[in-house]
């Protein structure tokens, strides 16, 4: 058994939609960063391609064939040129459909645990296209770390440099599909951020960010009301010095000064909710 690979949750900390392909894909402008929660998937020797699903989330899932986690195990298969054998175990612990990646962040720490099982060789270079192929959220989740996102997704920039903070996520217990939430969409496109090389402190980052915004927050609302009443009450919680959607939703974040304010927090929310407090997930090394 290889060790199990960890699938941290996405949070985008602002998203702008910048322009649309003709394909209909979004343009976005989005720093994305990752944490505090995670999925995790183990990888094992195998006769042929199987999936176990536990962890709580994993009703939620069905391991259909078309599963992001057995969609990657093929595809990185397939571009080494070998059979696609792997006992696979997904532990979800993430909501579903829920904006913080989970399916790309799964699919990422497939092909990672996979690329180690198999001993592919590709490299950084060779995985990151195979993820490209997979999702336009898959090659941030495969990189899993800070990085300004741009083109679909795809394109990854440097973050500025991050000083300490805490990150609460919280999801009310209703999924919204991707799509549907681009569609409801209305009005034009949002210029690029202007980002600073670095920000000293939490309080100067929530003060940059709160002038940007995500564009998938009104059209999210409007299809999922109950996401304004989590953002609301996670602006009212003692330290919060922002609070917003991320990705297209229904997981909302706020940011604190330090985990352990973001940890404070998580418990002070009503019942009822999704919740998780602490610290960003470390960056992985080089
Ligand atoms: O690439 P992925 O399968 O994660 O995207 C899911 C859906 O979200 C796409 O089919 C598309 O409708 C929408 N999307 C988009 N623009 C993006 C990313 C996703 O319109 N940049």
């Amino acid at each position: 058994m290889s060790g199990a690979e960890p699938a941290p949750a996405k949070v985008n900390l602002y998203l702008h939609v910048t322009g649309r392909r003709v394909d209909g894909y979004h343009l976005l402008d989005s720093l994305a960063v990752f944490g505090p929660a995670a999925d995790a998937v183990a990888a094992a020797p195998g006769e042929a391609l199987c999936l176990t699903l536990d962890g709580p989330f994993a009703a939620g899932l069905a391991a259909e064939p078309d599963n992001l986690v057995l969609r990657a195990a093929r595809a990185l298969a397939e571009a080494v040129g070998r059979p696609a054998a792997a006992a696979l175990t997904l532990t979800k612990r993430l909501p579903v459909a829920s904006g913080i990646g989970g399916g790309s962040a799964d699919a990422a720490a497939a092909l990672r645990a996979l690329d180690r099982l198999w001993g592919t060789g590709l490299g950084e270079g060779g995985l990151a296209g195979i993820a490209a192929g997979l999702g336009a959220d898959v090659p941030v989740c495969l990189a899993a770390r800070p990085a300004r996102m741009q083109g679909i997704g795809e394109v990854l920039l440097p973050a500025p440099a991050l000083p300490e903070y805490g990150l609460l996520l919280v999801n009310p217990g209703v999924a919204l599909a991707t799509p549907a939430v681009f569609r409801a969409r209305q009005g034009g496109f949002t210029p690029m951020a202007e980002l600073p090389a670095a920000w000293p402190d939490a309080a100067a980052m929530a003060r940059d960010l709160a002038a940007l915004r995500n564009d998938l927050e009104p059209p999210a609302i409007a299809l999922c009301p109950v996401i304004a009443e989590v953002l609301a009450a996670i602006r009212a919680l003692p330290g919060c010095l922002l609070a917003r959607m991320s990705g297209s939703g229904a997981t909302c974040f706020g940011l604190f000064p330090d985990a352990e304010a973001a940890r404070r927090a998580a418990a002070l929310l009503p019942g009822g909710w999704w919740r998780e407090g602490g610290a960003p997930h470390p960056v992985p090394a080089d």
